[in-house]
């Protein structure tokens, strides 16, 4: 029988084979509603209250503004019409128009987005922001489009905090947990750093996981922490900001090309003008939901001390070796760990 981990991976490549049958259909073929504006599908997998929902929120708001007569953007959150995997499908196909999945969800189809998930490399949102706006970065918006998938922006959630059932000060307290990660090679390799089991999964089903102990322990921002009542069914958090959260606005570049080019342009100054705002608010949601977890008194949240941040670096920083040939160079030296000795 598949695990979840073949099956995604066999899925991956069931993808691309069937993209290009799929962009040929698709020529000419957008969305409309029944008084023939251009319809754009956004689902994705957050609550409202988050950076990419509200993100998605004001995409929808500003192109009811300015674009109404000949566009209507739906937003489907909390993964209300299907799962992040289910989407980076379904845009290939075109039953959606925009989707916003973790860059960590592309692992099955670049090697170059698992930068993203290096532990500890880049320090905060600003070092991710350095990164994200170099020419190499920039390029890497593109990475996927021969594959069916356009960069548009890069959206910020945040950086990730570890959550379980007990205190975790050091990588040791972590040792024989099982931990949800998502579907990305680099995290499953980062959580057997820690001697911990790695278990992939969708977003929807961690709380309940964590409530019947499926899971032991997790990690994600503190927003998602918040926005999904994980506090709620584990004690415990560790401020150990070991890894960036933040997601690619994605469409079908197929699609794409095929709107009208002043229809296209609009949407493009839409996004960049709302791309600003996620990314400029996306710290001050952590911060708030953060303020929140401790406020509902059901989680305790743990700083660890310089010399606990060191044990916790120790023990990840050998993920980055094993992957960084896969990356590639080019990639690497653009970010924080410069370029190989
Ligand atoms: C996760 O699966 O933990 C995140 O990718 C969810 C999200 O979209 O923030």
């Amino acid at each position: 029988m598949f695990g979840y981990h073949a099956k995604m991976r066999c899925r991956g490549y069931i993808l691309i084979a069937m993209l290009s049958l799929a962009s040929l259909l698709l020529a000419g073929c957008q969305g409309s509603s029944d008084d023939d504006r251009i319809v754009l599908k956004f689902p994705h997998v957050t609550a409202p209250g988050t950076p990419k929902g509200q993100g998605a929120e004001r995409l929808r708001e500003l192109i009811a503004e300015r674009l109404g007569d000949r566009v209507v953007m739906e937003v489907y959150p909390s993964g209300q019409l299907m799962n992040e995997d289910d989407a980076i499908e379904m845009l290939a196909f075109g039953e959606v128009q925009m989707i916003a999945p973790s860059l960590s969800k592309f692992d099955r189809l670049t090697r170059k987005y698992q930068v993203f998930d290096l532990p500890f490399l880049f320090p905060d949102l600003e070092a991710v922001e350095a990164f994200q706006q170099s020419s190499v970065g920039q390029d890497l918006l593109g990475e996927l489009s021969r594959k069916g998938f356009l960069g548009l922006a890069y959206w910020h959630n945040g950086m990730k905090q570890f959550g379980g059932p007990v205190p975790m000060r050091r990588p040791e307290d972590a040792a024989g947990l099982k931990f949800r990660i998502m579907e990305s090679d680099v995290l499953e390799a980062q959580i057997l750093a820690m001697k911990a089991n790695p278990q992939k999964m969708a977003f929807g089903e961690v709380y309940q996981a964590l409530q019947t102990g499926a899971i032991d322990a997790q990690e994600n921002t503190w927003s998602n922490n918040y926005s999904q009542k994980f506090f709620e069914v584990q004690p415990w958090f560790t401020e150990s900001n070991h890894g960036y959260l933040g997601y690619l606005l994605t469409v079908n570049p197929g699609q794409w090309k095929k709107l009208p080019a002043d229809i296209r342009l609009e949407l493009e100054q839409i996004i960049a003008e709302v791309t600003a705002e996620v990314n400029a608010n996306a710290a001050a949601f952590n911060i708030k939901d953060r303020a929140r977890i401790l406020e509902s008194g059901q989680s305790q949240i743990i700083e660890p001390s310089v010399e606990e941040m060191d044990a916790w670096r120790r023990v990840m920083r050998p993920v980055w070796d094993e992957f960084a040939d896969e990356i590639g160079e080019a990639v690497m030296s653009a970010t924080p760990a410069g370029p190989a000795q």
